[in-house]
């Protein structure tokens, strides 16, 4: 009897249970159209976004980057006891977190960071203990760490950065054993670190950085957290010297601890020790001693970073081994001696710095002869001697490269040398003001660099009448017009100092990019002193439209937020509607963000295809930091696939549209624009739609142009679920990690859902005959024309090799786009006869690997 009773009392409470779910969906209002079709207590199920276990109960939702505007009080947490990960990540939400989050209690995956949440985090949060990734990163919390975290011991992931969090950070973090990474910069935080953090010897990634009312003494059990690969303490109040244990972390490749004014003491042999460090950044800690010949033992260092210390004593000669350094900055320390000769053995070297030391003696030559190097900074030291003739025929070499060369402020003597004259616009900025140079300067030079770069030299002539004060006349192939001469060129560092792209607001000089076509460029000084500058756009735009258009910018027009900003969206007096993405309030402050964001603006303003969204301006300026779009109505292909109604929209001849647009879009970055521009992170979230579903590739935050980073290293970019699996172990980014990225993104549009689930059944028994259109979008009837059907089978076969785990077998865009080509040509079986693992390219077959040449 009882045996009989039990599964009716339990489907009745699972229905019940169900009905409950279905109705706080509703509530929500989150899925528009969908909810009117709700005529069952399990249909839900289908929603965009939701993912439910046999039962029919909600065990995902995930909603990332969806536009949604509302307060997350209106979310019904008590009616979900299944709920398993929840993403709302990357919208507008706002309010304070509820008290309620804390029914949530079989949560494994909580994500709400870039949202505008305040108020606290709640204490509630401790009944999650099956978290084990748990974000709230980018938003507005401005509460203490709430008691209770500590009972979240199955955390892997804690990201609180980029808050409000004050106070001190509890010593009960020390119980969460499991964690991998921790990330609280970016806050309020004061005290000092609690030495209970020193037990989670599970830790790879720390970072506590620009926390400024930290302090204290970094403790000797910092030593304990072997597993460090990342370790950030700049920009805070941290004090004495660094603890000798650091020096046990032989894992250790990148360690930042610049911008602490407080730190003192010197670097030890000891800094020898860490073998795998890619990055040492080590400024304006007041260090003091000699520079230890250790140092030059750790041959992985691509940037070293140790200006504005105390540092004395000569650089050791060894410096020369570290052959991939590509970044060192020695600046505005008490260096003596000479430059050693073996620097010139630093072939990959883009930037060096060695301003305001004492350094004497005269400039090696072969510091000319690095074909990489962008920027000399030898100002402010006793440089005698002269400037090497064959210097100007290096740079020739190396075909238009820009380079600023700064040499003022020390005793060179000679000519200068007439090589100059022929570099023309190759050189970025020059300055040889200060220095006892002799003879006739060329006209050329004084006109193009302004004669303030060559004063000081008091028998260094030149024919004021002829040259003039015209303020500099820049290059014809710069698209940039000059504005005010007073801040002539700005550089960015951008990309850990590692990458060096040059920037300019207004005027200087940009890289060339030859896929550029060249545009009409504007640029406005408002009367706010802020920098406008609007190009190829058909019909007049001002800055005070934009801001009328969005009323200052205010939440009403917001429609959705991107990795680094909130998007909005403008009706311009002409009718014209844009989209403007503007950098949160705390995002600006920071020069992460700042660097990203200055790097789409730069990226995005040399480089025109269809597929590619269209940038028409920007304004960068502290107080109005936003970027101007084409508006694509239609929202992401991310999103489009989660919606019942539009997913069925996107047919099969707009989704294989859809995939040649982007494949041929990638095409372009990669070998059509010299230097090649790598993604890095192409996702579905970051493929656009216009009204007629025509789809364009955004977000450049991440983008890199590969040619200035000759060891290709970098930090980890791109979105989860998307990165190739090479990524995982090393740093090395190729054009082949965007391939990678393509092919799950062709996978998800070709099956209307993330390919997670088929990638891993796929690489367990890849000869498992799973057919083609048991896998397709079942949403839409399976495709019948046969040339529709040929271009979905060639899709499906084309993507199946971008995501091979070997980089190397993934083919290049190009050819994926020649395949396209040819596929033209190509006779196919019908549909119902193709199984997946037929469409796998034989490895011997496989396409050639072509040689990605990194100049
Ligand atoms: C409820 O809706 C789902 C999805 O639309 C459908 O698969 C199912 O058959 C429906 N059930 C009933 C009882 O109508
Ligand atoms: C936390 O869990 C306890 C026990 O499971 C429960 O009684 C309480 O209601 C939960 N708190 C919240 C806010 O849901
Ligand atoms: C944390 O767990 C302990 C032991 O299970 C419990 O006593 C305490 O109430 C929990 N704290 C919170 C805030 O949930
Ligand atoms: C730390 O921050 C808390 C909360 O903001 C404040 O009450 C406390 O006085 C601060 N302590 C110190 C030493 O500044
Ligand atoms: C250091 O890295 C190596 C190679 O990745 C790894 O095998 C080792 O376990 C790591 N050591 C620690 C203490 O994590
Ligand atoms: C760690 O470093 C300290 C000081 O440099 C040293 O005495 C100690 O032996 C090291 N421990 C290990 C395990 O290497
Ligand atoms: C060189 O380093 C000094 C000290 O850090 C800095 O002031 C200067 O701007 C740097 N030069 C260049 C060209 O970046
Ligand atoms: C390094 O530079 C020195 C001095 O210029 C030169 O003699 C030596 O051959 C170079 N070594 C290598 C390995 O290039
Ligand atoms: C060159 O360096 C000097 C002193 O280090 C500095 O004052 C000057 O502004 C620099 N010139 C340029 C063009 O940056
Ligand atoms: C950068 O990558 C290219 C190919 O992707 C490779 O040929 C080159 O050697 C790499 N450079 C370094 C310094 O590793």
């Amino acid at each position: 009897m009882i045996l009989a009773i039990a599964p009716v009392a339990v489907a009745a409470k699972e229905s019940a249970v169900n009905l409950l779910e279905a109705e706080a969906l509703l509530k929500t209002g989150w899925w528009g159209d969908s909810s009117a079709t709700a005529t069952n207590i399990s249909a839900h199920c289908q929603w965009s976004g939701i993912v439910c276990n046999d039962a029919g109960s909600v065990t995902e939702i995930l909603l990332p980057n969806c536009r949604i505007y509302d307060e997350l009080k209106i979310f019904s947490f008590s009616s979900f006891p299944n709920l398993v990960r929840l993403d709302l990540s990357r919208n507008e939400l706002y309010g304070a977190i509820p008290h309620q989050i804390g029914a949530l209690s079989k949560l494994t995956y909580l994500d709400l960071s870039s949202n505008r949440l305040e108020g606290e985090l709640p204490s509630s949060l401790g009944n999650l203990t099956q978290l084990a990734q748990l974000d709230v990163s980018l938003n507005w919390i401005d509460s203490l760490i709430p008691p209770g975290i500590e009972n979240l011991t199955n955390l892997v992931t804690l990201d609180l950065s980029q808050n409000s969090f004050g106070g001190p950070i509890p010593s009960t973090l020390g119980q969460l054993s499991n964690l991998d990474s921790l990330d609280l910069s970016n806050n309020h935080f004061n005290g000092t670190i609690p030495l209970t953090l020193f037990n989670l010897t599970n830790l790879s990634r720390l970072y506590i950085h620009s926390n400024p009312s930290m302090g204290g003494f970094l403790p000797k059990e910092i030593g304990n957290l072997k597993s460090l690969i990342q370790l950030d303490l700049s920009y805070s109040g941290f004090s004495g010297s660094i603890p000798p244990t650091l020096f046990n972390l032989t894992n250790l490749s990148r360690l930042y601890i610049h911008s602490n004014p407080a730190m003192g003491g010197f670097l030890p042999k000891e800094i020898g020790n860490l073998k795998s460090l890619v990055e040492l950044d080590i400024n304006g800690l007041n260090l003091s001693g000699a520079l230890p010949s250790a140092l030059c033992r750790l041959t992985k260092l691509a940037s070293l970073s140790g200006a504005e210390n105390q540092i004395y004593g000569s650089i050791p000669s060894e410096i020369g081994n570290l052959k991939i350094l590509e970044y060192l900055n020695l600046g505005s320390n008490r260096l003596i001696g000479q430059i050693p000769p073996t620097l010139g053995n630093l072939s990959a070297l883009v930037n060096l710095n060695l301003s305001s030391n004492q350094i004497s003696g005269s400039i090696p030559l072969g510091l000319f002869d690095i074909p990489s190097l962008r920027f000399l900074d030898l100002s402010s030291n006793q440089l005698t001697g002269s400037i090497p003739t064959q210097f100007g025929d290096d740079i020739f070499k190396s075909e238009g490269h820009l380079l600023t060369l700064n040499l003022s402020h020390n005793i060179l003597s000679g000519t200068v040398p007439s090589s100059f004259m022929l570099l023309g616009e190759l050189l970025g900025d020059i300055d040889l003001s200060y220095n006892a140079l002799e003879g006739e300067l060329p006209c050329k030079l004084v006109i193009q660099f302004g004669s303030e770069r060559f004063v000081g030299n008091p028998h260094l002539r030149h024919d004021s009448t002829l040259c003039g004060v015209s303020p500099p006349v820049m290059g014809n192939h710069t698209p940039v017009i000059v504005g005010n001469h007073r801040h002539r060129t700005l550089y960015y560092i951008i990309g850990l100092g590692v990458t060096l792209l040059v920037f300019a607001i207004t005027g200087g000089l940009v890289i060339y990019i030859r896929c550029f076509k060249k545009v009409k460029v504007e640029l406005m000084d408002n009367k706010h002193g802020d920098i406008f500058r609007i190009w190829n756009y058909d019909g007049h735009m001002a800055y005070e439209d934009i801001i009328k258009a969005t009323n200052d910018f205010d939440v009403c027009y917001c429609i959705g937020t991107g990795g680094y900003g909130s998007v909005y969206r403008a009706r311009l007096p002409s009718g014209k509607v844009v989209a403007l993405k503007k950098l949160h309030r705390l995002e600006g402050e920071n020069p992460n963000f700042d660097k990203s964001f200055r790097n789409e603006a730069d990226m995005l303003s040399k480089i025109r295809h269809r597929n590619i969204v269209k940038l028409f301006g920007f304004c960068l300026h502290k107080r109005c930091m936003f970027l101007i779009y084409e508006y694509m109505d239609r929202g992401s292909l991310f999103c489009i696939l989660r919606d019942e109604t539009e997913a069925v929209e996107l047919d099969w001849i707009k989704r294989v549209n859809l995939i040649k647009g982007i494949a041929s879009a990638l095409s372009y970055l990669h070998y059509d624009c010299d230097p090649p521009i790598i993604h890095r992170d192409v996702s579905s979230n970051n493929i656009l739609l216009n009204s007629q579903l025509e789809a364009t590739l955004s977000d450049f935050g991440t983008a890199r142009i590969l040619e200035l980073d000759s060891s290709n290293q970098t930090v980890i970019a791109g979105t989860f679920g998307y990165m190739a699996p090479e990524l995982a172990y090393t740093m090395v980014v190729t054009e082949k990690s965007d391939v990678y990225s393509f092919g799950v993104v062709v996978l998800e549009t070709l099956f209307g859902k993330h390919p997670q689930d088929f990638l891993s059944s796929f690489s367990s028994q890849p000869n498992e005959p799973i057919l083609l259109k048991d896998l397709l979008d079942a949403r839409l009837p399976p495709p019948t024309n046969p040339l529709v059907v040929r271009n979905v089978v060639l899709a499906t076969a084309l993507a199946l090799d971008c995501v091979n785990a070997n980089p190397k077998c993934r083919p290049t865009m190009q050819q994926v786009v020649n395949r396209f080509e040819e596929g033209r040509r190509e006779p196919t079986r019908p549909l119902h006869t193709i199984a997946v693992n037929q469409l796998v390219s034989p490895p011997e077959l496989s396409l050639p690997d072509q040689t990605y040449t990194v100049v």
